[in-house]
């Protein structure tokens, strides 16, 4: 059978438009965000070895690990598993997912407690403000992950990026309401042997993270032509990748096949395998600028 063109794109449409689609809701970042992150990431390169001799070869250099302390609050409407009710077994295989996927930029997390609240609202990913302020735990430099029972919109997950808490601010945010509102959250249907395949492997957490530590999705606006992510190391692609579709090349004029097994991409969690070594740099960069000894105003 043949298909027209126009039947193709519309199918793609309809495929990326379904509630099994990968759907991040981490928001955009603002134009003072982007010229930080291009400064940062130039930075950055400095913590690479053989940036111009062989960037994707490239290693860490002269960075310390850093152990990331974690408060995990789970937001359930009841107290059994499908009320979103999370085992504490599966919340340990999430952290570990976080810590194998981590391993390699040298960062690494430390549960330090569990929450369980029973709220419907808080449970449908509702309400974020109310229940951040009221869950948040420990530092600026403290990683806390909400699993929601579900998100509105058919989301997966949604983070913050960081950003300075004493820097004057164009947008009317408080830094204290920046602070309350930081954290990542995740569909608890995401975790290690949720339901949500194919996104039930734990990488919603680790990208959701990714975005935490600073890192913007490997499929910028504008396409081909667009800023990508600003990550020199990241090949551009045209649009987010679907499924694991190995050899996909979007931008065939630059370089490299798209960036489909990295953990900003939009791939099935069993595809997503890795971040660039200038990704990895970043993270240590962003964190050691904004995050590093922060406490809350
Ligand atoms: C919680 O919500 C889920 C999904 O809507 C539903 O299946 C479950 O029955 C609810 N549990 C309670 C205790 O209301
Ligand atoms: C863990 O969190 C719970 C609920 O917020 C709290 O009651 C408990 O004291 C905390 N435990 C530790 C060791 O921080
Ligand atoms: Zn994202």
């Amino acid at each position: 059978m043949i298909f027209s063109k126009a039947a193709l794109a519309a199918a793609a449409m309809m495929a990326s438009s379904t509630v099994f689609a990968r759907r991040c809701g981490t928001p955009g970042m603002t134009p003072d965000q982007v010229t930080s992150f291009n400064t940062l990431a130039t930075k950055a390169m400095t913590k690479l070895t053989a940036v111009k001799a062989n960037f994707q070869k490239a290693e860490l250099q002269d960075v310390e690990e850093k152990v990331i302390k974690v408060y995990v609050h789970v937001l359930a409407n009841g107290t059994k598993v499908e009320d979103g009710y999370l085992d504490e077994s599966q919340i340990h295989e999430q952290i570990s997912v976080l810590n194998a996927d981590f391993s390699s930029a040298k960062l690494s997390f430390n549960l330090q407690n569990i929450s369980y609240t029973i709220d419907k609202a808080w449970a449908d990913g509702l309400e974020e403000y109310a229940f951040k302020s009221q869950l948040r735990r420990g530092d600026y430099s403290d990683l806390n992950l909400y699993f929601p029972l579900t998100l509105p919109d058919s989301l997966l997950g949604y983070s913050h990026f960081p950003v300075s808490l004493t820097q004057d601010r164009q947008d009317a945010t408080s830094p204290k309401d920046i602070f309350l509102l930081d954290g990542v959250v995740i569909r608890s249907d995401t975790l290690p042997f949720g339901s949500y395949a194919p996104y039930n492997l734990g990488r919603t957490a680790t990208h959701e993270t990714g975005h935490w530590f600073g890192l913007d999705h490997t499929f910028g606006a504008g396409g081909c032509e667009g800023k990508g992510d600003m990550i020199a190391d990241t090949p551009m692609e045209a649009s987010p990748a679907y499924g694991c579709p190995v050899g996909r090349d979007s931008c065939p004029d630059q370089e490299g096949l798209d960036p489909i097994h990295n953990f900003m991409d939009y791939s099935d969690d069993g595809c997503m395998e890795e971040f660039t070594p200038l990704q990895k740099a970043y993270m240590h960069s962003a964190f050691e600028t904004y995050r590093q000894n922060v406490a809350g105003p």
